[in-house]
């Protein structure tokens, strides 16, 4: 919990804010009064500053830093909240809306523009001492950016508060200060426009207007922002938390829909409304007007969907993923519109039909199977599924059901989508700070199942603050063995349990409700409560409560004890938002629309799967366990949000509504146990390393152990007893103040170091000397830097010259340092398959290690390649093999035929039962329609030719019309162009018929199996020019001019029927 622990290297940053700080120095500065010359010298500073007049807007920020305390610590009475109040409301009143509890930040909400985000600003705080300047989220964004840097940890900075504190505009200002301050490339530009284009995308998406806030993040977001060994940011990753559906179908009175629907309409131009079916005016579609503020002056939905728009472009998005994410979103408004009547059965039928078709235009879906699934239930029986009408009231919620289904489901396709364009290809080692936008703690008139969510997690973050912070903190005073009062403090981890807990949760006790089978409401879930955790301490119903607290609670309702206060929740609605159903007949036509995107989130395995999906809270559960598990292996930040009034009114500081935040978000708590504790702790080496030249024991080097020199140069600036303590390994020093004067003082001697005349520094040590000294030092360290940079360069060219010899002296080093980029970059440019043949071209004396590395890697390619085989593809590649030796650049269609994998048989229904019997007992290896041709006149005759073990049958329906034994095969001929006549060659007997020809569909494919049977892939053969008859070319319909067939009469026919001379 270091303030700072780059701060040592920044010293050079701070050189330029010294002279400001002495401004403000106040007479506690003076640590050694006996020193009075000291501080006369520090105020006859201030003087030539304010003379100078550089530090003019500096000096108006310090007054009013000195507004109340900057930082909460520093409170007399720190344990008043009336003090605590106070001090937050001097301050806000002066628009100064941030102030520190050691180094976590309270923000109140100005509600109006301030001028404290400019990049002056920026570049004011960028690696400048945490305390340093006035409290700010850049030092926030700062601190955790530099101590990343050093550390080479990762970060996250959480930021909370309630709904329209200014949570996620402090978390925009951060990504902000990131991308201007941070070093980047040309490159790394669009990762940069990326990482800040993708917040107006899912502001639009996922924001709303609520009563509280006009943008209203109505989802939780966690994002990674990934940096290089450089600190420079280059990628991103988004986790986006339980995005608020039921807004999409209904909103509260004064409360919008999502912006989109509002900007499409707005903004988008006259041709993409006309495509999407869609009117500008808002008032025309059902699902934006329930709130009656579809127009609001304080939101400009045109300039927005600009912006919008422009971000689709940098983050990658096709035109095509436009077109179908707008299809959806006006689906979405068309599915509104559609409005349900009953039928003389009283059964539900879709009024007038104009919007289910646009929908059934932008989703790709078939118009009469949506509209059945729309006002049908399909309901599985046994192993029959029945289409059961729904009636009206179920039609509507159907509905709705699926707009909230395609919006939320899209709602994720969109991040992951951001994702893929935020992601960082490159495999090197990142680190990451992590921004955390969720929900504040919600208490509203009536909450529900979604303010049962945010408040659990709430008290998940509370627990993992406790846990980071509090503990962490009171661990290491023992550690380091400080004497320290443990602080008893509330852990809310009861809280937590009750709601999460195993089997006994009221989570999965809502589960349990939501899966049982029989007649399940939502007061039987709230009996189920009672039964269950009715004895716990933090659960009350009106059933439980004593007499006083039984009037403020509703026979529905259930009230939980938060950290926070206390909170009634209405149970209607629990198990139908838990269950989250959407009817399977809707799944089904999601899943085969032509939408991509839908496709993408309704994935037809889905409907495969029989087991019930995880409800909404068991996800929520489950979401929120892995985000505290990526919170827990990061250095945490803090930044507390607070609302000062309902109105968004800048100025206005409401005691009450400001008094309950800060029981809540644990402020007081959180005080208490950094007053109680310390404000500030350092190693004894970097504390005397960076104020050593404060004492003239420690300056310029002390040479006994660390702990003892701090100990001197405390003494000597001094520290009172009461101050400070002396740990194991580090130094506590109590208040920022002391920390501060130490600092300053700091500061001040470096100047003094650099330009004040000997008289006013130690006598024994000539400043001017000692200067002198110091350039000399440098100047050598330069010049030894610059002497290696020649030898290096020599080196470098006289190898490159010698590269050709065989290894010397001269070319060693050269030589190696080729070798080892080569191997290096060969390392990153390996062949990715078997096919892949390209292989990175060797310097010439590593042609040998090169050619044995690209077979040491061809060989394993190949090896994997084999390994991955299925039995299945080993016999298909076993076949291809054959049909390799056989036609390869011998038949044409050989290479068309390679992509089509061979099959067991080309018959769509079984085998004529007759046929089997005749052939029973052999095992019939491949099946395939033939047409087999006459002998006498080449009559077609549609035949089915069947392989077996040991023979080949020509088979008509159900008679074996010739069989041939493979032992009597004398050959089989194709010709080499790309007809599919096959001849089998058999001597003519008395059962023989001779030579059969046929015609079929997969000639590589017949032949293949049929050699393979026959063990007879020297007998085949491919025989060059086209068929021709003996009298001519025939007009045969069947097989072409080019592929006629001779029209002997003779049984045996010779391969040369193919011969180009067309001689038999
Ligand atoms: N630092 C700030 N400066 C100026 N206005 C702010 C600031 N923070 C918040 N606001 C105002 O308050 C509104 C709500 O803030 P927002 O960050 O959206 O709240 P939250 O995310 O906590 O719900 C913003 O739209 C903006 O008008
Ligand atoms: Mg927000």
């Amino acid at each position: 919990m270091s303030p700072r622990a780059g701060g040592e290297q920044q010293s050079a940053g701070l050189v330029s804010t010294a002279w400001r700080l002495l401004s403000h120095i106040p007479p506690l500065i003076v640590l050694d009064p006996s020193k009075g010359a000291q501080s006369k010298v520090i105020y006859s500073k201030k003087e030539e500053v304010d003379e100078n007049g550089d530090a003019n807007m500096e000096g108006a920020l310090i007054a009013r830093d000195k507004v109340g305390v900057q930082d909460f610590v520093l409170l007399d009475s720190h344990t008043s909240e009336a003090a605590f109040l106070n001090n937050l409301r001097k301050r806000y009143q002066e628009n100064l809306i941030y102030t520190y509890i050691g180094s976590l930040l309270v923000s109140v909400n100005p509600y109006q523009e301030l001028d404290i985000y400019t990049v002056t600003q920026m570049k004011l705080y960028r690696g400048v001492n945490f305390f340093e300047l006035p409290p700010h989220l850049y030092a926030i964004a700062d601190n955790a950016y530099r101590v990343m840097c050093n550390e080479y940890n990762n970060h996250f900075i959480l930021i909370s508060g309630e709904s329209g504190a200014g949570k996620t505009e402090a978390s925009k200002k951060i990504l902000q200060y990131y991308a201007v301050t941070c070093p980047t490339t040309e490159q790394l530009q669009t990762v940069r426009d990326r990482l800040l284009l993708s917040n107006p995308v899912l502001e639009a998406f996922g924001n709303a207007k609520t009563l509280r806030n006009d943008n209203s993040s109505r989802f939780g977001k966690y994002m990674d922002i990934q940096f290089d060994f450089k600190g420079a940011p280059v990628g991103g990753h988004i986790l986006s938390y339980l995005i608020e559906k039921s807004r999409v179908v209904h909103q509260n009175h004064g409360e919008r829909n999502f912006h989109i629907f509002y900007q499409l309409l707005e903004g988008g131009d006259k041709d993409l409304l006309c495509w999407l079916g869609l009117e500008r005016n808002p008032q025309k579609y059902t699902y934006l007007i329930q709130g009656r503020c579809a127009k609001v002056f304080s939101i400009n939905d045109k300039n927005d969907w600009k912006i919008v728009r422009k971000a689709f472009s940098i983050i990658d998005f096709t035109e095509k993923d436009i077109e179908h994410l707008f299809g959806i979103v006006a689906s979405v408004l068309h599915l509104g519109n559609i409005q349900f009547e009953e039928d003389s059965n009283g059964h539900a039928i879709i009024r007038d039909g104009s919007q289910i078709k646009w929908i059934s235009k932008l989703l790709g879906a078939h118009l009469s199977i949506l509209q059945e699934a729309l006002t049908h239930r399909k309901i599985e029986a046994r192993s029959e599924e029945v289409l059961s009408p729904l009636n009206v009231d179920l039609a509507f919620y159907a509905r709705d059901a699926v707009a909230k289904a395609i919006y939320g489901r899209t709602f994720t396709w969109l991040v992951n989508k951001i994702n893929g364009s935020l992601a960082n290809k490159d495999s090197t080692q990142k680190t990451v700070i992590g921004l955390l936008d969720i929900y504040g703690f919600e208490v509203l008139d009536t909450n529900s199942f979604e303010q049962f969510c945010i408040n659990y997690c709430n008290e998940k973050l509370q627990q993992l603050l406790i846990e980071m912070t509090l503990k962490a903190e009171q661990e290491e005073y023992e550690l380091e063995g400080i004497e320290w009062e443990p602080i008893p403090y509330f852990n809310n981890k009861i809280i937590c349990d009750l709601v999460e807990q195993k089997h006994k949760g009221i989570i999965s006790i809502l589960d349990e409700e939501c899966l049982r089978p029989g007649e399940a409401t939502d007061l039987s879930f709230l009996e189920k409560l009672e039964e269950k955790v009715g004895d716990h301490a933090h659960f009350v119903t009106r059933k439980l409560a004593d007499q006083k607290t039984r009037k403020s609670i509703d026979w529905v309702d259930f009230r939980l004890l938060h950290y926070a206060g206390e909170v009634t929740y209405c149970a209607v609605g629990f198990l139908e938002k838990n269950n989250d159903l959407l009817y399977r007949n809707l799944k089904e036509v999601l899943c085969n629309s032509k939408n991509s995107i839908m496709r993408d989130c309704f994935l037809l395995s889905e409907l495969d799967n029989r087991r019930r999906p995880e409800t909404v809270a068991t996800q929520f559960k489950n979401s929120l366990t892995s985000l505290i598990e990526i919170l827990m292996s990061k250095e945490p930040s803090y930044i507390r949000c607070i609302k000062p009034n309902e109105n968004k009114e800048p100025g206005k500081f409401d005691d009450f509504l400001i008094r309950h935040q800060v029981k809540y978000l644990g402020l007081m708590e959180h005080l208490r146990v950094r007053r109680a504790g310390f404000a500030y702790r350092r190693k004894y080496e970097l504390f005397l390393q960076r104020y050593k030249s404060l004492c003239p024991a420690t300056w310029p080097h002390w040479h006994g152990p660390a702990a003892e020199g701090v100990e001197r140069l405390i003494k000597h600036i001094g520290y009172k007893p009461e101050e400070y303590k002396l740990g194991r390994t580090k130094i506590f020093i109590r208040f920022p103040k002391t920390l501060f004067a130490t600092e300053d003082a700091f500061e001040y001697r470096k100047h003094l170091l650099s330009k004040v005349p000997l008289p006013l520094f130690w006598d024994f040590v000539p400043a001017i000397k000692l200067e002198a000294c110091w350039r000399g030092a440098l100047a050598r360290r330069a010049a030894k830097k610059r002497t290696w940079a020649v030898q290096t360069i020599r080196k470098f060219i006289n190898g490159f010259i010698n590269r050709k010899k065989p290894l010397c002296p001269e070319n060693r080093d050269f030589v190696r340092l080729s070798q080892y980029h080569y191997l290096m970059k060969l390392r990153d440019h390996l062949p990715k398959n078997v096919l892949d043949k390209s292989w990175l071209q060797p310097p010439s004396i590593l042609e040998e290690t090169s050619e044995m590395l690209r077979k040491i890697c061809v060989r394993n390619l190949v090896r994997k390649y084999c390994r991955g085989l299925t039995a299945e593809r080993k016999v298909q590649l076993q076949q291809k093999v054959v049909t390799s030796a056989v036609f390869s650049g011998k038949k044409e269609g050989y290479l068309e035929s390679l992509s089509q994998p061979f099959l067991d048989t080309r018959l769509k229904n079984d085998l004529n039962p007759k046929v089997l019997q005749l052939i029973r007992g052999e095992n019939i290896k491949y099946v395939t329609p033939v047409i087999k041709y006459d002998r006498n006149g080449f009559k077609a005759r549609e035949r089915l030719l069947v392989l077996t073990q040991s023979s080949a049958y020509v088979v008509e329906m159900a008679k074996i019309k010739q069989k041939i034994e493979y032992s009597t095969l004398k050959g089989i001929s194709t010709s080499n162009l790309s007809d599919g006549i096959v001849v089998i060659h058999v001597p003519e007997d008395k059962q023989q018929k001779g030579d059969v020809i046929l015609q079929c569909e997969h000639i590589f494919e017949t032949v293949t199996k049929l050699c393979i049977l026959a063990n007879k892939q020297s007998l085949v053969k491919v025989v060059k020019g086209r068929c021709q008859s003996q009298k001519g070319l025939d007009e045969n319909p069947w097989l072409g001019t080019e592929r006629n067939l001779q029209d002997g009469t003779s049984p045996h026919i010779s391969p040369g029927i193919f011969d180009a001379t067309g001689l038999l």
